[in-house]
């Protein structure tokens, strides 16, 4: 884990209300998609938790949604705002070597959770990718994914029985990523972007039943493997 500042080089809005923010800075702690990042912002005492989009040599890019007052002032922040930013955090998602360019791969984002599967597609060319939101007007992203077969749509399972693949790699709500667990046959990794206090390891907020005990989404996630969780009735 590494902890500097960066400096908030661009705002693109994917649609109102969602942006892609570019932070500039140091990258090296960055190794795989589904690593999450710590935003700390002037006058709160959390850390904002965000998955990594994707990164190169000068930063890495966040999908950021106004969900309350901390992520609607981060949104409203002017380029060139310097954030201290905790990086590297998490295990991130681990596809089989197997799997080559990905053509047996389903990268599933279900709204935000959208944001490491652009990372991965960047990866795997191969790989296909189900987009999913609430209501189809909500969607946003898909220019992210240019070059892929993209299903978008507002009824997640369907297409993971149609999708014909092998593996797949999902990120999303905690209801969301139980259906995709109990609904999709394959074998499969899962993140979570649930509710998590400390961010660092000393509060359990946000944990998971696995059949190894309770897990930690912020230590020993937010990837998951699909076998390992246990689901609550
Ligand atoms: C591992 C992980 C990855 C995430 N990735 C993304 C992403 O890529 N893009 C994105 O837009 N959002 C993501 N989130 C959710 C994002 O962290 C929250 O929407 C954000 O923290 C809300 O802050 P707020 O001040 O606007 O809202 P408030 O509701 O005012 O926040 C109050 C507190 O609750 C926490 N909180 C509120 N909602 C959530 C939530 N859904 N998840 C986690 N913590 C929450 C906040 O961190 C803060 O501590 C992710 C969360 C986690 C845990
Ligand atoms: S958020 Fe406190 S232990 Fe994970």
């Amino acid at each position: 884990m590494n902890r500097g500042f960066y400096t908030l080089a661009e705002n693109l809005p994917l649609k109102p209300g969602i942006s892609l923010l570019r932070l500039e800075g140091d990258s090296s702690a960055f190794q795989r998609p589904g690593q999450f990042v710590q935003i700390e912002l002037p006058g709160y005492f959390l850390k904002r938790p965000f998955s990594v989009c994707d990164w190169d040599e000068g930063g890495f890019s966040v999908i950021v949604e106004a969900a309350g007052s901390g992520t609607r002032e981060l949104l409203a922040l002017p380029s060139g705002t310097a954030l201290l930013v905790h990086t590297g955090l998490g295990n991130g998602f681990t596809p089989p070597d197997s799997l080559g360019l990905g053509e047996d791969l389903l990268l599933i984002g279900v709204g935000t959770g959208l944001s490491p599967m652009a990372g991965l597609a960047r990866r795997y060319p191969e790989a296909k990718v189900l987009l999913a939101f609430r209501r189809l007007e909500d969607a946003f992203g898909q220019e992210l994914f240019a070059g892929h077969e993209v299903c978008v749509t507002e009824d997640l399972l369907s297409p993971l029985v149609a999708i014909p693949h092998r593996f797949f790699c999902a990120c999303g709500s905690e209801s969301a990523m139980r259906a995709v667990a109990l609904h999709d046959r394959a074998g499969g990794q899962i993140a979570f972007d649930v509710r998590m206090g400390c961010g660092f390891g000393a509060c359990m907020g946000g944990s998971k039943k696995t059949v190894h005990g309770y897990a930690r989404v912020c230590r020993e996630g937010p990837v998951f493997e699909k076998e390992e969780l246990l689901w609550e009735d």
